[in-house]
């Protein structure tokens, strides 16, 4: 695998080694897990694909009093995790290679930004959707992937992609768990021992929505209220929020119908998780654990 810290020796490489094949793109921010092996392995599955991942622990998508300092930086086991993983090229820029000046140019995309981790984290998607686009101008992909873990910010990336005409194909990775259903997390590193007990109460609230569901509850709230209520129940009281909305578009609804995301944040100690599952809600019953799109 190819390391390259600094942009015009990628750029140079990639050059000369795509050659008619396609470049499959993952951006990470390291502290990897199996979740990104699983997108690298997306990514693999493309005959033919030149993978190139990237770490880099975005500053600006942090918020003040956030755990920029505290995020973990993994990156020798990181490489070799990726050459475990069969990724062709690792992009590992410094902050001053992303940032040599502070940003003065941004990407906003509207209406997915808004709702749900948007509300309870200003200017995230603002800075997910700058630092995405500067590294596709970068790395160039023909595909990316992104995980189902992150809907929402998949949902942005999919904006970002079809509004600014970037002519890139999006691929998703569906969300790894461990056994007790907890998604994996870069940040589940912060969970004490008691705290990653009580993180697995996530997962089973979106079992609740789930059997709402399929029991034939079409009431949002009604669907909301089962996972709050469970979420408290497994003594996750601190909830930032529980949603159900329209997979589409992330717009509010009058009664669950089509495909809908139900997302959740809540906090475990000090650390903040999130997850969604995604329902495809039909006359005929509830296919549940759908990709977004
Ligand atoms: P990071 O949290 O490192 O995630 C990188 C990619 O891995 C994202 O597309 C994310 O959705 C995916 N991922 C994380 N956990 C996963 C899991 N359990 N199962 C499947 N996929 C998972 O997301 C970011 O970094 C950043 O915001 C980034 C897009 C790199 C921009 O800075």
């Amino acid at each position: 695998m190819d390391v390259f810290r600094a942009i015009e020796p990628l750029q140079g490489f990639l050059a000369e080694r795509r050659r008619g094949r396609p470049v499959v793109f993952v951006p990470t921010m390291g502290a990897l897990h199996a979740g990104h092996g699983a997108c690298v392995e997306v990514a693999r599955e493309i005959p033919d694909a030149l993978v190139v991942c990237s770490i880099f622990v975005n500053p600006t998508q942090f918020g003040p009093g956030e755990d920029f300092d505290a995020y973990p930086r993994t990156l020798t086991a990181d490489v070799e995790q990726l050459r475990d993983w069969r990724c062709d090229t690792l992009f590992a820029p410094a902050p001053k290679v992303m940032y040599p000046e502070s940003p003065r140019a941004w990407v906003t995309v509207d209406v997915v930004s808004e709702p749900m981790c948007g509300r309870f984290r200003p200017g995230h998607f603002r800075a997910v959707a700058t630092v995405v686009t500067k590294l596709f101008h970068i790395v160039g992909p023909d595909v990316a992937v992104f995980g189902q873990k992150d809907a929402q910010q998949a949902l942005v990336v999919r904006s970002l992609v079809e509004q600014l005409n970037m002519g890139i194909e999006l691929r998703l990775c569906r969300t790894v768990r461990a056994a007790d259903g907890l998604a994996l997390s870069s940040r589940n590193r912060y969970l004490t021992p008691d705290d990653r007990a009580r993180a697995a109460g996530l997962y089973r609230g979106l079992g609740r929505a789930r059997a709402a569901l399929e029991a034939g509850e079409r009431d949002p709230a009604a669907v909301e209220r089962a996972t709050i209520a469970s979420l408290r129940a497994d003594g996750l009281d601190r909830i930032d929020y529980v949603e159900l909305r329209r997979a589409d578009d992330l717009c509010t609804l009058e009664r669950v119908e089509g495909r809908v995301i139900l997302a959740a944040a809540a906090w475990v100690g000090r650390t903040r998780l999130i997850d969604n599952m995604v329902f495809d809600v039909r006359a005929t019953g509830v296919v549940a654990d759908v990709t977004l799109f």
